[in-house]
């Protein structure tokens, strides 16, 4: 598919597991052809200051342009004390609906234990509003990450079943990407009256 789809690791940790996780889901777009061109964009090693900052106008610039381009995105999410990393949360107060308005996104929650899910529920609440990036209803909860999508084939049954479940979530990414690209040219976000959702 002629898709572009591009790939957050939502932790200001470097080398950290959401990048791991990022840089495989990435890869299975490629090689299952559901998509044409990726970038993964990782917050840890290319981190946006805490906003507002008087240098932020230069790192967001490459964030920006990226995600422009963007059909359709995924959004990898580490639980940090039960939430969802600051670093995601940060980058949805530099996000607006100019790069992601009216985009599927698939939400991957990341645990080194069996949580994942609160950084799930807590950006559906609370980081679509302004920027109007839609989350499919599909998810994707990656609990003991360490043990999962390391180089080479599935260590057991159980992996191999999450990785299958992995191509599933993505191939519906692809199909709401390519279902959704004509809507943006469709809807027009007055930004006077309504550049910020209610
Ligand atoms: C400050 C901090 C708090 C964490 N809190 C949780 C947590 O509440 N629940 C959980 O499942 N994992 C927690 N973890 C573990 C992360 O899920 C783990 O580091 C995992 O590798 C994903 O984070 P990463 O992408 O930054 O590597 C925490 C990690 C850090 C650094």
């Amino acid at each position: 598919m002629s898709l572009n789809i591009v790939l957050i690791a939502g932790s200001s940790q470097l080398k950290s597991q959401s990048a791991k996780v990022a840089n495989y889901l990435g890869q299975r777009l490629l090689t299952l052809r559901l998509c044409k061109q990726i970038a993964v964009l990782d917050l840890g090693s290319d981190p946006l200051p805490l906003w507002p900052s008087e240098d932020s106008s230069d790192a967001w610039e490459k964030y920006s342009a990226n995600l422009i381009q963007a059909d359709a995105l995924v959004v990898v999410a580490p639980e940090w004390n039960g939430m969802a990393c600051p670093a995601i949360k940060n980058f949805f107060v530099y996000a607006t609906h100019k790069e992601l308005g009216h985009k599927p996104a698939l939400l991957v929650g990341v645990s080194a234990g069996v949580g994942g899910a609160y950084p799930l529920s807590e950006l559906r609440a609370s980081s679509y509003k302004n920027c109007r990036i839609c989350y499919l209803p599909e998810q994707l909860i990656v609990r003991k990450v360490e043990q999962l999508f390391n180089p080479g084939p599935g260590a057991n049954p159980k992996e191999d079943s999450i990785r299958a479940r992995a191509d599933w979530t993505l191939e519906i990414l692809a199909e709401y990407a390519t279902a959704m690209k004509n809507i943006r040219s469709r809807i027009e976000i007055d930004a006077v009256s309504f550049a910020n959702g209610m």
